[in-house]
């Protein structure tokens, strides 16, 4: 069996350094990892450790200053922007805090319409599929306002797993939920994970939202200085104070 198949995510000393000449911030400063496919990974970290930049280089809406990223042993890199834009659009799904559904669509638009940008197919059938499996299917032709949040957020889901992308990436999906549609959220996300064998990975700030994982990367200060296997919220609690602590938060 070829190892390197299976792997879905790679970065390998990816650097990321904004600003210049006495505004210059190290936001990821040598971050290494590899994902294999159909795992569900959760990064977690103190506020400005550089846990959204990681996402973002990895999932290509933001350029290393340095180091190298393969998402399903593809280097995302070279071309242009053209072709990070195609890169994105076949291999990658995106969920966003604020779920950045187009208002002015409806639910089986926004849906389709990454099938759209990517010049494919728009398979309304495999689309309202998508829209019943995350609870939906009686809400195809209502627009983003007419939904809660959880509803959106779920919407946000069907719209990142129409193109079967290879990683999903998740930044904060919980962050703007109530308790029981962050626990919906999860179930969908641990659910394509399982059942589908998507690949995530999910930037959190709840240890119990993170406990959803196989497992937990911690950054610290654009490092990675942790990573637990099977966590449970207890014990991601109790390693994010002692994080805290050595960091001085
Ligand atoms: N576009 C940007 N320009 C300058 N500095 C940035 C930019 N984005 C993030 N940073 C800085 O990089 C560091 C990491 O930010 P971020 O990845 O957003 O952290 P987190 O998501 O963990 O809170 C922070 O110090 C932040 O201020
Ligand atoms: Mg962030």
């Amino acid at each position: 069996m070829n190892t390197s198949m299976e792997e879905a995510l790679r970065l390998e000393a990816v650097r990321r350094v904004y600003g210049g000449d006495g505004n210059r911030v190290t936001a990821l400063d040598g971050v290494s990892l590899a994902l294999p496919a159909g795992s569900f990974t959760a990064v977690m970290g103190p506020s400005g450790s550089g846990k959204s930049t990681l996402l973002q280089c990895a999932a290509g809406l933001d350029r290393p200053t340095e180091g190298r990223v393969y998402v399903d042993g593809a280097e995302l890199a070279g071309g242009g922007e053209a072709a990070l834009t195609r890169f994105r659009r076949e291999r990658i799904g995106f969920v966003f805090q604020r779920f950045n559904l187009l208002p002015t669509l409806t639910v089986m638009q926004n849906v389709t319409l990454p099938l759209k940008l990517a010049g494919r197919r728009v398979d309304r059938r495999r689309a309202r599929s998508i829209l019943e499996r995350v609870g939906l299917g009686d809400r195809l032709h209502h627009r983003p306002a007419e939904l809660s949040g959880g509803q959106q957020q779920r919407v946000a889901i069907a719209r990142a797993l129409v193109t079967e992308p290879k990683v999903v990436f998740a930044d904060e999906p919980t962050g703007a939920l109530d308790t029981r549609s962050a626990r919906e959220v999860l179930a969908l996300l641990q659910e394509s994970v399982r059942v589908y064998g998507r690949t995530i990975v999910m930037v959190t700030h709840d240890p119990v939202a993170a406990s959803h994982a196989d497992q937990v990367l911690f950054l610290a200060d654009g490092r990675l200085v942790g990573r637990m296997a099977a966590p449970t919220a207890e014990r991601v609690a109790e390693h994010m104070t002692r994080l805290g602590e050595l960091v001085g938060v």
